[in-house]
């Protein structure tokens, strides 16, 4: 497996394949559930290169940017067990030199959920990602459900700007009982991950309870619940058109997903899944 750092060695070797590449973004600090990415990607293309970048604009100031963990020779142990081909480890100032100035911003889908509560955030994650695309220029590329919000927005973005490369959502890979892995939960003590792994349970709720009332109570009772077990605030929880994140009035006829974000102490742990 090859790990490359400079932009001149990407071009060089993306310049002499011609057969399928999956690409595969990511932050590092992996777990099982980056690596069902880069197996998906394994199955479907001739070549694999998954990146490894802690992209510091998709975090605000008071966010955990400088704690956020980083050991890239375990990452690269982990991407080699896979079978991933190429690792691309930019640094900060080649993604982002001295002058660089623009920003990927879409309107509506990047400003609700997540959005509200981290208002710079996807601007962070589609200026990066549109790099990561002009760089790596993939046949495929594959993001997780765990982050659906993103998922969608990454469409949405490779749709508006004609970006040749297909965006595969991959589901959310979970702990036996249910918990969404994240690199997140290496924050979390061992009382905190008993409460954590009710967050999907009360998510998959969400369809009984909305048919016993309405989708407003259903939210709502389902914020309560979460306050109730040990969660000491809760950011949103919303159920929503599975495409383009605006509310819905029917369940039956369409597409729905419920998604919450909310914190254990200071932890903040999003989660999603069908209705
Ligand atoms: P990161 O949080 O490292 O996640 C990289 C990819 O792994 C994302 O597509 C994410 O949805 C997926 N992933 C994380 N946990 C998962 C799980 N439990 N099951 C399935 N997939 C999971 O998302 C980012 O990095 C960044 O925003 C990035 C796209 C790399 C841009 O900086």
């Amino acid at each position: 497996m090859k790990i490359f750092k400079t932009l001149d060695d990407l071009n060089l070797w993306r310049d002499s394949i011609t057969d399928s590449v999956g690409f595969v973004p990511t932050m590092g600090a992996l777990h099982e559930g980056h690596l069902s990415l880069c197996e998906k990607a394994k199955k479907d293309n001739k070549t694999v290169m998954a990146s490894v970048f802690v992209n510091p604009t998709q975090f605000a100031p008071h966010e955990d940017f400088d704690a956020y963990p980083r050991n890239l020779e375990k990452d690269a142990e982990l991407l080699k067990s896979v079978g991933v081909d190429v690792v691309w480890a930019p640094t900060k100032d080649i993604m982002y030199p001295q002058g660089f100035v623009t920003t990927v911003h879409l309107d509506g889908i990047s400003q609700v959920l997540e959005g509200e509560f981290r208002p710079t955030h996807f601007d962070g994650v589609t200026t990066v990602v549109s790099k990561l695309f002009g760089q790596v220029r993939p046949t495929r590329s594959y993001f997780g459900e765990k982050d659906y919000q993103q998922l969608q927005i990454i469409k949405r973005m490779t749709t508006d700007l004609n970006i040749q490369t297909e965006i595969i959502g991959c589901p959310i890979v979970r702990d036996d009982e249910g918990l969404a892995l994240s690199s997140r939960n290496a924050y979390l003590s061992d009382e905190e991950i008993k409460i954590a792994r009710q967050l999907n349970v009360l998510l998959k709720s969400a369809k009984s309870r909305a048919q016993n009332s309405n989708i407003k109570e259903a939210e709502k009772s389902i914020a309560d619940e979460l306050l109730k077990i040990g969660f000491n605030k809760i950011d949103y929880v919303a159920i929503r058109n599975a495409e383009n994140l605006k509310s819905v009035q029917n369940l039956d006829t369409e597409n729905v997903r419920i998604l919450a974000a909310a914190f254990l102490n200071k932890t903040r742990l999003i989660d999603n899944t069908e209705v």
